[in-house]
């Protein structure tokens, strides 16, 4: 796919670098990657510090500034927070202290469903995420009269980073969960964890898939527009490298749905 730099003939060939606390993230870089497969990547998946959505604020803010100083030592030239647990609670306050750019999936995607043709929104999303109400409160910024309902899925990154998304009890969890939310009647259901869209074939047994919004689709076109308009791109994939804070093997083994990672990540132990 053709895609220019608005200044011409400048290119810049550091990484574009991508966390989550696991595998989830690999639903928004899969996507980058091929709205933009001439760039170089670099990907660290926090495993040691998963699941994300049962830590506190204080836990949250320091697991990304250890993240983001180490992709600073990489030298990359901008980070997508790929992870919506970490972009509601600790974006806004670290948003400043680093060079690079930072694109954070909440608040990148938020002005767009803002926008939808929907009365009712459904947002199910990791504790700490519905805890922190970033959803409710980013839409409302954009369009008060859109109710949005925001409904907490304790189990379902577990079930995905444990591979265990096609056993009954992983079934029967993920169902009480929708039934939950399609009683509050809503138009469309965002799956606002980035682990989520890994449970696809399981949600659409119980509800037809084109009312899930996985909001990377939006995202990932979010952030090609603006790297282009920021003269950020480059014009040749030289790699990409996948970093984790613990098991690599368990890491590779839960990516295969969306991305097959070929070379173990590197594990990274003072994380
Ligand atoms: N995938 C992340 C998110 O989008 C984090 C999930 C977790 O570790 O709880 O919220």
């Amino acid at each position: 796919m053709e895609y220019k730099n608005t200044l011409q003939n400048k290119t810049d060939n550091r990484p574009i670098a991508f966390f989550d606390s696991g595998v989830g993230g690999l639903t928004v870089f899969e996507k980058v990657k091929k709205l933009m497969p001439q760039e170089n990547y670099l990907y660290f998946g926090d495993t040691k510090n998963m699941p994300y959505g049962e830590k506190t604020e204080e836990q949250l803010i320091e697991f990304a500034d250890k993240i983001l100083h180490f992709f600073e030592r990489k030298n990359a030239k901008a980070v997508v927070i790929a992870c919506n647990t970490s972009s509601a609670v600790a974006y806004k306050k670290l948003k400043n202290n680093y060079k690079f750019k930072i694109y954070p999936i909440i608040q990148s995607v938020c002005s767009t469903f803002a926008k939808l043709d929907v009365k009712k929104l459904c947002v199910i999303a990791t504790p700490a995420t519905i805890k922190s109400h970033a959803y409710s409160r980013e839409i409302a910024k954009y369009n008060s009269s859109m109710e949005v309902v925001e409904i907490a899925a304790p189990n379902w990154v577990r079930i995905v980073e444990e591979h265990r998304i096609n056993q009954p009890q992983s079934i029967e969890q993920v169902k009480e969960i929708l039934d939950i939310a399609q009683k509050s009647l809503p138009d469309k259901i965002v799956l606002a964890c980035t682990h989520y869209p890994y449970l696809i074939n399981v949600l659409k047994k119980f509800i037809p898939e084109d009312k899930f919004i996985d909001p990377s689709v939006y995202f990932a076109q979010n952030i090609k527009d603006d790297l282009i308009k920021s003269g950020l791109i480059n014009n040749k994939f030289e790699y990409e490298k996948f970093y984790v804070s613990a098991d690599p093997q368990n890491f590779q083994l839960a990516s295969q749905l969306f991305y097959k990672i070929t070379e173990l990540p590197e594990l990274i132990l003072d994380m």
